[in-house]
């Protein structure tokens, strides 16, 4: 059965006495989450240890890097490795984020170097997909997308596949406050999850977890969630509010 995950996006934001409270408000929710549902929370490199910390391997809560580097060492000022994320022992990384494409050119080739070395240390990949507005408004979204998984994806084993987690998340709707539709959210999760089961198979794509992200808040996420192809949600904004990001972890199905 796979895994319904609320994660959270903090981005650029907050200073680590606010990154500090705003975990200690949501541990303190005490959520109970079943065996198959997961709270992952991608905070900024230098927060990752006082929330790896804070969290004190409390049950399916989990901390996640925003970004990796290609490579396991050397010299490349500024990056971070998952060797690094590994030995703190990270367990998640988002990549391919839109921002992480628009801002710094990262291409489908690219990120399945990184998704090849998270992999190799046996962190889980949350990998980012996405069409913008203008491929939307042209109705090729569907193309765009399945390109995305096609050129970062496809070169993986059955195995391997299912160790990554997908986040559906249309650039139009990230921090817009335009969420999609979960009519929108179904039809397009539905088409990756058979674009999965063309290439792996019906019984690999059903193993993956297929997040949506765009302007998830307390007041949508039950709706968006309840979708059958949707697996939780990866949420930017919301997720800096703890009121808003505790509703939004209790509302995985
Ligand atoms: P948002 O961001 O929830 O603020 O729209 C989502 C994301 O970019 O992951």
């Amino acid at each position: 059965m796979r895994k319904q995950i609320a994660a959270a996006n903090w981005k650029m934001n907050l200073t680590v006495d606010k990154a500090e409270a705003l975990l200690n408000d949501i541990l303190s929710a005490q959520i109970n989450l079943s065996e198959d549902q997961l709270a992952v929370f991608a905070v900024p490199f230098p927060y990752l240890q006082m929330a790896q910390q804070k969290l004190n391997n409390t049950n399916n809560f989990f901390i996640a890097a925003q970004n990796c580097y290609s490579k396991k060492s050397g010299a490349i000022t500024g990056e971070v490795s998952v060797e690094m994320l590994q030995s703190l022992g990270i367990k998640y990384v988002v990549l391919g984020h839109s921002e992480r494409r628009e801002f710094f050119e990262e291409s489908n080739k690219f990120l399945a170097e990184k998704l090849n070395i998270a992999l190799e240390y046996n962190i889980t990949p949350v990998f980012c997909c996405g069409e913008p507005l203008s491929i939307r408004d042209a109705q090729t979204q569907n193309e765009f997308v399945a390109k995305q998984l096609e050129e970062s994806l496809f070169h993986f084993s059955k195995d391997d596949i299912q160790k990554i987690v997908i986040a559906y998340e249309p650039i139009w709707a990230i921090g817009t406050g335009k969420t999609a539709t979960s009519e929108q959210a179904q039809e397009m999760h539905a088409h990756l999850r058979k674009v999965l089961a063309d290439n792996f198979g019906k019984d690999v794509a059903d193993n993956i977890s297929i997040l949506y992200g765009g302007s998830v808040k307390a007041s949508n996420a039950k709706e968006i969630f309840s979708q059958p192809d949707v697996d939780g949600g990866l949420v930017g904004g919301a997720s800096l509010v703890a009121d808003e990001f505790i509703t939004i972890i209790k509302s995985l199905k």
